[in-house]
């Protein structure tokens, strides 16, 4: 699967090794920033570059970091076709892409610790929308505010 990453100052942290974690897992991984520790870099450039990469379908999923997880979150559901969601709790990591086709998941690096986000990658990575008759029904309810919206 392709995987686009991207982490502000607040997620860099963390974003090295989940980078050589989806690698090791067989994913092909494009790294969109930051590549340095820059302490006045802001979590919006880095959201918009993973919702990008997504929306064009350059990446199946993504993956964004920053410290609370919160920020990225917020800033990647402003672009059309994104679903994204800070989750800290494995089984949220999962269902949230099973019902509700999340397709980018939001890490706050100043939260979990690096084995709990390696679960949470793990869980993530390795689900898929069910598209079982409910869920695609609330998807297209979720799809049509977008619409509505446009
Ligand atoms: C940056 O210091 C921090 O505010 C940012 O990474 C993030 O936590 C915002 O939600």
């Amino acid at each position: 699967m392709k995987i686009a990453i991207a982490a502000d100052h607040g997620g860099y942290p963390l974003k090295e090794q989940i980078v050589k974690q989806l690698k090791s897992l067989g994913h092909e991984v494009s790294d969109l920033g930051a590549h340095t520790l820059d302490p006045l870099d802001d979590y919006p450039d880095f959201a918009h570059a993973v919702a990008v990469a997504v929306q064009q379908k350059k990446a199946d999923k993504g993956i964004i970091l920053c410290g609370s997880g919160v920020g990225a979150c917020v800033a990647a559901n402003k672009h059309k076709g994104v679903r994204a969601s800070v989750c800290h709790d494995t089984y949220s990591a999962a269902q949230g892409v099973e019902h509700d086709d999340m397709n980018v998941l939001c890490l706050g690096s100043r939260i979990v610790g690096s084995a709990l986000a390696t679960e949470l990658v793990k869980a993530f990575a390795g689900a898929k929308f069910t598209a079982e008759e409910r869920h695609a029904r609330r998807l297209e309810k979720v799809l049509a505010f977008e619409k509505d919206n446009a």
